[in-house]
């Protein structure tokens, strides 16, 4: 770290603090303090987590910071301030549940923030930066990292609030990708740790698409996969507050499916299996993947549930996955 990311640093350390503060002790953040119970937060994980909140005000924070001697250049670059028509500084988040977000070694690195009433956009993330990349980073790895390491295996989530959420649901090895889809430098920082990953994101289109895109990279780079599903569009956050920790850890987590299952599930929904010629493109594109699976057993195994779902021979499926083992090398 150079001269200038020390100082953002020992800015985002205050501000952490002085967001967390605002929210527990004062008048100013007992909107925000009220908002976070009424979604189920307690003190317990309010103070774990280092939840805050930031006024509505223009320059509340402009105005601490510069107290504190930090250069308002390097808070606008940090991202903390924004500098308006009239070349002030204002602060970025105004109204907002702060959520800071930690590297690996449990430093705020940035901030998210998410509105209480219906601002636009419903979260607010801290600009990209060499200190904060959000294609590199998981949120909680810091807290979650022993837990991961004793159970070989971590729980993927969409967002801060799903491993909050989870965590009060006794998962403490959940950890979460800020919004986008993993990335590359994610999946094999994660596999450096472990071998497992429950994929967890939202039963919702995106989520559905985004667990797909996160399976088969994770599973590039050497990760046993499972994914988890949820009924109804719900997501880990919502299902948990109407079904609560223990049907939550029973009937998602612990009974996710496997890689291949999912699959299945997902190219299931482009087609209607009802019709002779999508029966038969359908079972195409299961085969190219299963034709992909390294372990005998594991091919076997779903060849024989495909050969009894479409009343296909064995034999047949044997001699496709073999000539398209061989096309692949
Ligand atoms: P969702 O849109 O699913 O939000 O985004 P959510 O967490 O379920 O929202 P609420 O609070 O329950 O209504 C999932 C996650 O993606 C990140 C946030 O971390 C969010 O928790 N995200 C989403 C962003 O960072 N920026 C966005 O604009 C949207
Ligand atoms: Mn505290
Ligand atoms: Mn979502
Ligand atoms: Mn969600
Ligand atoms: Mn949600």
């Amino acid at each position: 770290h150079n001269k200038e990311q020390e100082n953002v640093l020992k800015a985002f350390e205050w501000l952490t603090k002085l967001y967390h503060h605002l929210l527990r002790h004062t008048k100013e953040g007992k909107e925000g303090y009220n908002y976070l119970i009424s979604r189920g937060f307690n003190d317990e994980v309010i103070d774990r987590f280092q939840l805050g909140f930031s006024p509505n005000s223009k320059e509340f924070i402009a105005e601490f910071l510069e107290k504190k001697g930090f250069h308002r250049q390097l808070m606008v670059k940090a991202g903390v301030l924004t500098v308006n028509d009239q070349n002030q500084a204002t602060d970025r988040f105004r109204g907002r549940v702060i959520f800071p977000i930690r590297n690996h070694l449990g430093k705020s690195i940035g901030f998210g923030g998410r509105t209480i009433s219906d601002q636009e956009p419903k979260y607010l993330n801290s600009p990209e930066s060499d200190l904060f990349r959000k294609g590199s980073l998981l949120y909680n790895f810091d807290l979650a990292r022993a837990s991961i390491r004793k159970e070989q295996e971590a729980v993927l989530f969409e967002g801060y609030m799903d491993v909050i959420s989870a965590y009060k649901a006794g998962i403490q090895n959940g950890i979460a990708t800020l919004g986008t889809s993993i990335t590359e430098s994610q999946a094999k920082l994660l596999r450096r740790y472990v071998d497992t990953v429950i994929i967890c994101y939202d039963a919702d289109r995106a989520g559905l698409q985004a667990s797909f895109k996160a399976a088969k990279l994770l599973k590039n780079v050497g990760c046993h996969v499972k994914v988890a599903s949820m009924p109804d569009n719900l997501d880990p956050d919502e299902y948990i507050q109407l079904y609560g920790a223990e049907r939550f850890k029973n009937d998602v987590i612990t009974s996710s499916d496997t890689y291949m299952a999912f699959i299945i599930r997902y190219f299931r929904k482009d087609y209607n299996l009802k019709l002779e010629g999508d029966r038969i493109q359908y079972v195409e594109r299961v085969l190219d993947e299963l034709a992909l699976i390294e372990r005998p057993i594991e091919r076997e195994h779903f060849l024989k549930e495909l050969a009894n779902e479409f009343e296909l021979s064995s034999k047949v499926l044997d001699e496709e996955i073999r000539s398209r083992r061989q096309k692949i090398g």
